[in-house]
């Protein structure tokens, strides 16, 4: 189910809003835990093993990165080999991520749009589209995103992406346990923003925003409905990261979700291909 047009577009306007804030503040605080910029230009890698896994060998394949933020993780392809494009509906973002291309000298292009709309210009050009880490649950119309997602890709190319599974979203804190989000649905969660992810230290004004909780099959049918056959779906129950702030780090480092005497999935990672 999806959220109706007029109300999609506000929710657009207010993330966008609180999108813009994030591209302004990220890699600018001394708290930042994500987007430090001096060692990022100095050659620190950012993608973790299991995106690098399932994307595969990218040395000179193009590669379009969906919801790019400013743009590290697409200058980190880069550095892998791809010819890299990177998407974001966030003209500060944007703008941000081209300052960061010429301060690492690394080729890359970056096109301001909704993922929901991607350009005609963008079709069939790639090798892969990839889209990492809080990126689904920002969109209304999961159809149009797995559709210009589709329209993007070459025959044979392929579709990945690495998120925070659906029952990681549902909890909004282990002690006390709370839940605050749906299973899933699609249907437009209005909730307030306060703050950042990357650095808990900073202070930012309350904004609302508009989120939207994707089961894993809703996530599943959307690609299929899109044409491309499915490849691969993956649950996770370690981070090499905490992307939610209250994860438990265990002995090996890793960030995982206990529930009783068990784990929730944190992540999932799904690849999909474009029939040839
Ligand atoms: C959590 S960040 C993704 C982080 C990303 N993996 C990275 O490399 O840093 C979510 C991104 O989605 C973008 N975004 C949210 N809704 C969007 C939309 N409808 N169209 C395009 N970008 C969108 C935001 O501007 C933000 O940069």
């Amino acid at each position: 189910m999806t959220d109706s047009g007029g109300a999609r577009a506000v929710g657009t306007e207010l993330n966008r809003a609180l999108w813009d804030e994030r591209a302004r503040i990220h890699g600018t605080t001394e708290g930042d835990r994500f987007y430090d910029e001096a060692s990022f230009v100095a050659g620190r890698r950012t993608l973790n093993p299991l995106e690098i896994g399932l994307v595969g060998d990218v040395e000179g394949r193009d590669l379009l990165h969906l919801q790019c933020h400013f743009g590290m993780d697409t200058l980190d392809w880069a550095r892998h080999g791809a010819r890299v494009t990177g998407v974001d509906f966030s003209p500060v973002a944007i703008a941000r991520a081209r300052r960061l291309a010429e301060r690492t000298g690394l080729a890359a292009e970056f096109v301001e749009a909704d993922t929901q709309a991607l350009p005609a210009s963008l079709d069939g050009r790639f090798d892969v589209a990839v889209a990492t880490i809080g990126v689904l649950c920002w969109i209304g119309d999961l159809a149009a995103w797995m559709d210009g997602a589709a329209r993007a890709l070459r025959p044979g190319g392929r579709l990945v992406i690495v998120d925070l599974h659906p029952a990681c979203q549902m909890v909004a804190s282990l002690d006390p346990l709370v839940i605050d989000w749906p299973y899933g649905g699609g249907e437009p969660h209005k909730e307030v923003s306060e703050g950042t992810y990357a650095d808990p230290s900073v202070r930012t004004e309350r904004r609302e925003v508009v989120a939207y909780p994707y089961s894993l099959g809703e996530i599943v049918t959307a690609v299929l409905g899109a044409g491309l056959t499915l490849t691969h779906l993956g649950e996770h129950d370690a981070a090499e990261f905490d992307p939610r702030g209250f994860l438990v780090k265990g002995d090996d480092g890793r960030h995982r979700l206990p529930l009783g005497d068990s784990h929730l999935p944190v992540l999932y990672s799904l690849t999909a291909a474009k029939p040839g």
